[in-house]
């Protein structure tokens, strides 16, 4: 594979380190924006069914230009097509990474004939359990972790408006069986469909539901397995060994956190229809489109990406909040942890060499306006700074049963929900001085405190950037989009760092040593464990 330079080595890394110390480190964007009018317009960019307003970040035009510099001595553009064309860039496992493939429109792309056929027979399967007249299916529950779960979990739920009432779909994930426990508890086995999502179908989490899963269903008087078990694998004999007949492949180019648009999606089809999941697929590829395509300056992924190089490395920033203003992207933080700290969150380079610089912030956050009343003091007042990622949507869909006065109020929270939005970014970036605060009125203050005093407590710095990501509409098409444009974002990155953003071999080491302890808890023997293992270990026992 062709070996591309990395960032700390290239001439513009130093060039952004001494701009950040003589202009970076000091930028004010209340400045930036006095001295230009046309920030806004400047800053922002419509990509395919998505609109960002960079303008509320600390970013000026020459530190776009050096970043974009360092996009060109790392040769982005050559290791984006490397990814396009289906270079094995995985290198430590040896694999292609395509799941830009499994968007692109028949004909094109490779593997095209492959994957429309697998896409075909996958939707057909998911119509007709969706046809609930034939099917008799009330409840899907599916069944898998990490890349198996998150990404079809995330999007049913954001899609819910598009879910036929009287189909339920449950996600289980935990090996946990509080998991399970409470979702059957409601079901029969007669309506039920199970579908058992797993790349690898070695995970133990998944394995152990899926038994637990075919014993309840045995037990409360199921007769059909292989009539209400399906399977998505990479790993058909496994599937097989398993008991299930219906089994839908997929390949080992698809990595498991970018594998909702393969049969892994099966849960996402059965929900929202095939011409919604097409959909979906489509806003996707328009993505790819721009990504491939844009100039770089005008390529909303490598902004993006850039960005958050800038921000990691040069600021120090360690983490980013992610505050999705729909209540259906509720889940969309946790998707995002694994696309981006797992993808990214890695300490050597492709060479196996140790980095002398960051990698993968923290992701995290919640819906808004929930998080507002839970850690956003934090943003606003707290010592670090934290960028934080608005997404609003600028048209609701509550669905075909909600009409009339209710549906009139409805509309009206969701002018509620843009304004909170729109103020949250405007107060993170504004701030208030002391003598604002001190010459406000503050009826819940305390008479009893000094005024300076109180008004230091009330003040904020501002100058907290963020960026706002707007959709027309919470659509498949519009979906498909966001989450391709976070795909490419962290790609951006990850080529930027010169790692490889495409294997998680930091998740091996804790599946050891649980097999390992699996027996000892059962027989107690804590011989040679550290201390403390042993000592929770005879705790658990006692
Ligand atoms: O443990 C991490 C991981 O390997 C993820 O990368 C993957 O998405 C998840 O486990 C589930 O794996 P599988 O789909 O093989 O069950």
């Amino acid at each position: 594979m062709t070996e591309f330079p990395r960032c700390d080595r290239s001439p513009t890394w130093a060039a952004l380190q001494s701009h950040f110390q003589q202009s970076g480190r000091a930028f004010d964007v209340r400045q930036a924006f006095a001295a230009d009018p046309e920030r806004f317009a400047s800053w922002s960019l419509q990509a395919p069914e998505v609109f960002a307003d960079l303008s509320k970040n600390r970013i000026d035009r020459a530190t776009l230009d050096l970043l974009l510099q360092l996009a060109r001595d790392v040769q982005l553009t050559a290791q984006r097509e490397a990814l396009f064309n289906g270079d094995p860039i995985n290198a430590t496992e040896g694999r292609a990474v395509l799941h830009t493939a499994l968007r692109a429109p028949a004909g094109k792309g490779p593997f095209t004939d492959e994957v429309q056929a697998s896409l075909t027979r996958m939707l057909a399967f998911a119509d007709g359990v969706r046809d609930q007249a034939k099917s008799g299916i009330t409840d899907v529950v599916h069944i898998g972790i990490g890349g198996s779960d998150l990404g079809p979990a995330m999007v049913v739920q954001a899609l819910q408006s598009y879910v036929p009432a009287g189909l339920r779909l449950h996600f289980v994930s935990n090996v946990d069986g509080h998991d399970l426990a409470p979702v059957l508890r409601e079901l029969d086995p007669a309506t039920t469909q199970f579908i058992v999502a797993s790349k690898t179908f070695t995970t133990q989490e998944t394995l152990a539901n899926a038994m637990a899963a075919r014993a309840w269903f045995l037990a409360a008087g199921g007769t059909d397995v292989a009539k209400h078990f399906a399977a998505t694998t990479s790993n058909a004999k496994a599937a097989a060994d398993f008991g299930i007949d219906t089994t839908f492949g997929f390949w080992d180019w698809v990595g498991g956190r970018y594998s909702l648009w393969s049969v892994i999606g099966l849960p996402i089809a059965i929900a929202v229809g095939s011409e919604n999941f097409r959909a979906l697929l489509a806003g996707a590829h328009a993505m790819d489109q721009h990504f491939r395509e844009a100039p770089l300056e005008r390529n909303l992924p490598v902004l993006l990406g850039l960005l958050d190089v800038w921000y990691r490395n040069f600021h120090g920033f360690t983490s980013r909040s992610v505050a999705p203003y729909h209540q259906g992207l509720r889940r969309l933080p946790a998707y995002l942890q694994q696309l981006e700290m797992e993808s990214n969150g890695k300490g050597v380079d492709r060479e196996g060499d140790p980095l002398s610089f960051a990698t993968s912030p923290v992701v995290w956050g919640e819906a808004g306006t929930n998080g507002q009343h839970a850690y956003f003091q934090m943003l606003h007042q707290g010592t670090d700074v934290i960028p934080v990622e608005f997404i609003a949507v600028k048209t609701p869909n509550f669905g075909a049963h909600v009409g009339g006065e209710w549906l009139d109020r409805l509309k009206d929270q969701h002018v509620k929900l843009l304004a909170n939005c729109l103020a949250q970014s405007q107060a993170l970036m504004q701030g208030k001085t002391a003598e604002v605060a001190r010459a406000e009125f503050a009826p819940t203050a305390s008479k009893e405190l000094d005024p300076d005093v109180l008004s230091r407590h009330r003040s904020f710095t501002g100058n907290r950037p963020s960026t706002t990501l707007l959709l027309d509409a919470l659509t498949p098409s519009s979906l498909g989009a966001l989450i391709a444009l976070y795909e490419h974002r962290v790609f951006v990155s990850g080529a930027v760092w010169n790692i490889n953003s495409f294997d998680q071999w930091g998740v091996e080491l804790g599946k050891a040593l649980c097999n390992g302890l699996l027996p000892r808890l059962a027989s107690g023997d804590a011989a040679g464990l550290d201390g403390s293992t042993a000592g929770l270990l005879n705790k658990l026992r006692a």
